[in-house]
């Protein structure tokens, strides 16, 4: 009897529950999509994918798309192939001048009871398309595959959505750097700023100067522990390994063919006059003191740079000329940062230049130095890019600024007329850690200072010191990842990671539209895609182990922990040790005593078994 009286309640209540989850509207969080499009109209059903998949494209970039669409496919278990024949096909790729997409980069994609349309005016766009597919597929083979019906209009916010790699301070492989452009397609970044040279090696190939792979592409030992932390050169302590590397042209020419088939513009960068002391190493006479000069071993900023003589200019313009001839790109970035002034303020050389030009000022000689090098890129057809400092020196109304010392100086440099790539390390520099605790053990070694994932997402391109109009001038965002401590690709994932999701959310969806509770849901189903791809990103240790979070009842305090990651567990102790798969389960929340001193101690544990840095707080 008792048995039957609660079949009789719950079966009802089963029957109205189902109803409700089956009527419930799919929101648009539920689909995953990182970036978030512009516009997207979830509907109820899905398009189940046939067997036999039927992709149609015709002209070159249709089949460069269809390409990427027929690999993912197939990785999840489908057979797919591409038709000239659209009629048949249940994947439709259309570039198509229909004027209701003006963005060259946009796209429609419409998933239906027929099967899915893309339509974009441009390969770029199409591409988008199938990148945003890919994010409604599974993330990997299923037994049948669908798609929720959906209709999607989508475009950038921002036509520069960058990302810096240093490949000076430590070298990546090609196959690397091939993973990585890979996971800025994915993420819809179109812009890779490839950072070539530095004081501690000159990593590409330059056939009429070829010391420059011979010599500054090695240095002879590096640093150990993070400088920064190190008071007096007397600390400093080295490896005695060699380090070195370089890109050949050939791979050179690989990885922008390669890029180009992703819709990435490779921007690649040639430092000067500052940061060269590589270059010095292997050709002395460019400097203003007689050498000798050895690439650098440890980090920083060195006097030493390059003089501006007609020998230099040679230099740097016979560079260039090789540069330009493999990179197609419009902007070539030119370094400029960081140059001090001590060895031109006591050259002969320099002191004429002053007086020939008429420069009162030693600064200044460096925005005559880059007048020179803007002229020779503008005969070349393209454009100059540098840091922010190539203000100070007086600046031409055509170069672009990238502002990383803050933002003050894209907002000058706006004002000016001139464009802009906002990359200011406070928000964007991604070699900056992301533990609340600085120079927390229990992370990599790292430079310091401390950038959370929702700084980033919370980040604003368009200052509001600008006008409507000087917004104009502000290309996109863009993120930097400096290798000064990052030595490996795993540790360069794991500083990307998940970080690089907030940048593409901050270049691609309007501010207006962004949203952190969205972005974090949509986050979630975003790290079964970086396991699948073997991106080892950084774990998020758990939430709620801060002070503002903890609620006080009488003489406990009630700790609530919650993971951004779906599936995964959070364990924890309350005893000095290290959590981990042994100790508890966090299943509600933790009333702690708040007289005793406990160190309350979490980590999030992936399905996949990965663990995250443990997060912590002493109660009281
Ligand atoms: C820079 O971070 N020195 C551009």
């Amino acid at each position: 009897m008792k048995k039957t009286a609660f079949l009789f309640l719950v079966f009802p209540l089963l029957t109205l529950v189902q109803a409700q989850a089956q009527s419930k509207e799919i929101t648009v969080d539920s689909l995953g999509l990182v970036p978030l499009p512009l516009e997207v109209k979830t509907l109820e059903g899905r398009f189940t994918l046939p067997s036999k998949v039927v992709i149609s494209a015709k002209t070159k970039e249709e089949l460069n798309v269809a390409g990427f669409l027929k690999t993912y496919l197939t990785e999840l278990g489908k057979t797919a192939s591409v038709s000239p024949d659209a009629k048949l096909a249940t994947i439709k790729l259309q570039i198509a001048n229909t004027g209701s997409i003006k963005n060259p980069e946009g796209y429609q994609l419409t998933v239906g009871k027929t099967g899915v349309i893309i339509t974009a005016s441009s390969g770029a766009g199409l591409f988008y398309g199938s990148q945003t597919l890919m994010q409604l597929l599974p993330a990997k083979t299923q037994g049948t595959v669908s798609v929720p019906f959906v209709t999607i209009n989508d475009e950038p916010a921002f036509k520069w959505r960058g990302n810096m790699l240093d490949v000076a301070r430590h070298y990546f492989p090609v196959s690397f750097i091939k993973k990585y452009i890979d996971n800025l397609a994915a993420y819809k970044i179109n812009t890779f700023h490839w950072h070539l040279t530095d004081d501690q090696g000159w990593r590409i190939e330059i056939k009429k100067y070829p010391k420059l792979t011979q010599i500054s592409a090695f240095r002879k030992e590096t640093l150990v522990g993070a400088q920064q932390r190190l008071k007096k050169p007397e600390d400093y302590r080295y490896d005695a390994t060699p380090y070195g590397g370089f890109y050949t042209q050939q791979q050179i020419k690989e990885v922008i063919e390669y890029a180009q088939k992703r819709y990435i513009t490779i921007v690649p960068e040639i430092e000067m006059p500052g940061h060269s002391v590589s270059v010095l190493a292997a050709y002395p006479e460019l400097a203003c003191k007689p050498g000798p000069y050895e690439t650098r071993t440890r980090w920083g900023i060195s006097e030493d740079i390059v003089c501006p003589s007609e020998q230099a200019f040679k230099f740097f313009e016979d560079v260039l000329t090789e540069v330009v001839q493999l990179f197609p790109s419009k902007y070539v970035h030119i370094g400029g940062d960081e140059a001090p002034k001590q060895r031109w303020s006591e050259s002969d050389l320099v002191k004429d230049i002053m007086k020939r030009e008429n420069i009162d000022d030693v600064e200044k000689v460096q925005g005559w130095f880059n007048n020179r090098i803007e002229k020779f890129l503008q005969s070349k057809g393209k454009k100059l890019v540098g840091w922010d400092e190539i203000l100070e020196g007086g600046i031409s109304p055509s170069s672009t600024i990238m502002s990383w010392r803050g933002e003050k100086g894209g907002i000058e440099a706006a004002r000016h007329g001139n464009e802009v790539v906002m990359s200011p390390s406070t928000y964007l520099y991604f070699d900056h850690g992301q533990n609340p605790i600085p120079h927390n053990p229990l992370e990599p070694l790292m430079i310091g200072g401390y950038l959370p994932l929702m700084k980033v997402y919370n980040y604003n391109p368009l200052s509001s010191e600008l006008t409507p109009e000087q917004h104009k001038l502000i290309l996109g965002p863009q993120a930097n990842l400096w290798t000064e401590y990052i030595s490996t690709p795993e540790k360069a994932e794991y500083m990307l990671f998940p970080r690089l999701l907030a940048l593409s959310e901050v270049a691609w969806t309007p501010y207006a539209k962004k949203d952190s509770n969205s972005f974090i849901l949509r986050l979630g189903k975003q790290f079964p895609r970086l396991d699948a791809k073997k991106v080892m990103y950084r774990v998020p240790e758990p939430e709620g182990l801060s002070k503002e979070k903890v609620v006080l009842q009488g003489n406990k305090a009630m700790i609530t922990l919650s993971s951004i990651l779906p599936g995964s567990q959070i364990r924890y102790t309350l005893d000095e040790h290290t959590p981990n798969e042994t100790t508890s389960l966090y299943t509600k929340p933790i009333a702690v005593p708040t007289n005793k001193n406990i160190r309350v101690r979490a980590v999030t544990i992936t399905p996949n078994g990965r663990h995250s840095v443990p997060a912590e707080l002493l109660i009281p």
